[in-house]
């Protein structure tokens, strides 16, 4: 029997895929956690964040977003708004625009704030006002940037990072799978028999440097802290010098969360043909200034995303997307696998219900997710990949706007 085809959206797709949102957004229709409660985020506009904000908006909330910087999908914007969350501002590679944007959302004093690199919370503190009943941090960033201003945020604020699972499901697991996905997205070069230096060897970079060895590269790990580079070598990668790690390769991928790794005073290391790419949140792992500097003597902009850095000795290096994160950039940009973020949002919403219904302590600033919460998303997940059972209200998501 041929049938008519019905044309859908990869929101559409992302939606029918995070199952766990779906279930947790049904339940909250019913207990409602988030009645009367404001709540801001900035976080990447993408559709699976779409899901997330969806399944807030099912619990009664009054949502207000703005993307991160350089990440924004108009996309999911334009269907974020017409589901309505209220979005602020747009698309920007400029951080004194994007500033702008994160002091507009807390200026609106929202109950509850779900962050993703600490720059509301950091906000909220040039600003604080009564009333805010704590929230979320997504990451290492975040909580390394907002832990030394802890004293001054006397509100739970769960890092979802620290939980047990997202270090396995999305930072071991999918961010190394996306990474690797998107290198080769984005660049359309082998990998086989090339030299692959990875920096940074948490979890991130655990996943990052298995998917490129399991793609045939030879890979290189340069980390700071001993114990890990131990782990890096027992799992069998080398383990090097930093310029040497440098000056082998043919591609470099830093994950560290920490500023500078990649600077100016490398470029006399770099390989001719080297490939760039940063995978930790911020793009200042590699240094802004290698795009300016004296050395470079001309540039071209690929649309691919990547831009290639003459030097004057007549080397080219190619950096991905001016170091924003590369799983993220380029044509067509997925970012991490929908299952592992349905997992990590699930302990986003879970935690958030917990903290709107004075499940948090004022002494949880900076706290992993309660373990309690880790269990009761880890439990959901088992069942639904173990149950043959479509998940209620899956299909129905998308075509039913919230009210
Ligand atoms: N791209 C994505 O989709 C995605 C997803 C999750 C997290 N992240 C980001 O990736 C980054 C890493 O996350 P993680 O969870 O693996 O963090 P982590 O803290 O577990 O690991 C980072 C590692 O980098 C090492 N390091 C720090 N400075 C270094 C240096 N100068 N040289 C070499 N090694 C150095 C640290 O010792 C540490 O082992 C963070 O910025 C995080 O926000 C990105």
């Amino acid at each position: 029997m041929t049938t008519e085809q019905q044309t859908l959206s990869r929101l559409d797709w992302v939606i029918r895929n995070t199952r766990l949102l779906t279930a947790i957004g049904d339940e909250f229709e019913a207990t409602r956690p988030f009645a009367g409660l404001r709540i801001a985020t900035g976080i990447h506009l993408e559709p699976k964040t779409a899901s997330l904000l969806l399944t807030l908006r099912r619990g009664g909330a009054t949502v207000t977003a703005t993307g991160n910087l350089n990440s924004t999908q108009t996309e999911t914007t334009d269907f974020l708004a017409a589901n309505g969350v209220t979005i602020v501002g747009h698309q920007t590679r400029d951080a004194e625009v994007h500033r702008g944007f994160i002091r507009e959302l807390v200026a609106g004093r929202p109950d509850l704030i779900l962050d993703n690199g600490g720059e509301l919370f950091d906000a909220y503190l040039d600003a604080p006002y009564p009333g805010l009943l704590g929230g979320t941090e997504e990451t290492t960033s975040g909580r390394m940037r907002l832990m030394p201003v802890r004293g001054r945020l006397t509100v739970p604020i769960y890092v979802i990072n620290d939980s047990p699972i997202k270090q396995f499901a999305e930072n071991l697991h999918a961010v190394g799978q996306s990474v690797f996905e998107s290198f080769m997205r984005i660049t359309n070069l082998s990998t086989n028999g090339k030299r692959v230096t990875v920096f940074g060897y948490g979890a991130c970079g655990q996943g990052v440097a298995a998917n490129f060895r399991s793609a045939n590269a030879l890979v290189t790990v340069v980390e700071n802290d001993p114990v890990r580079r131990l782990q890096a070598l027992l799992d069998g990668f080398i383990v090097t010098d930093r310029a040497e790690a440098i000056s082998s390769a043919d591609a470099i991928v830093t994950v560290t969360g920490a500023p500078s790794i990649l600077t100016v005073d490398d470029l006399p290391l770099f390989r001719d043909g080297v490939v760039l790419g940063n995978a930790g949140h911020f793009p200042w792992e590699i240094s802004p200034e290698i795009e300016t500097a004296a050395e470079v003597t001309g540039a071209e902009a690929f649309e691919s995303g990547l831009s290639a850095l003459h030097l004057g000795d007549g080397r080219i290096v190619n950096l991905i997307n001016h170091g924003h994160m590369l799983n993220l950039s380029g044509p067509r940009p997925l970012g991490n696998s929908i299952e592992s973020m349905d997992i990590g949002f699930a302990l986003q919403a879970r935690s958030l219900e917990h903290i709107a219904t004075g499940g948090g302590l004022r002494t949880d600033t900076l706290v992993p997710v309660p373990r309690s919460i880790d269990a009761s998303v880890a439990n959901a997940f088992v069942a639904l990949r173990t149950s043959a059972a479509p998940v209620e209200g899956t299909a129905a998501a998308l075509t039913t706007p919230v009210a």
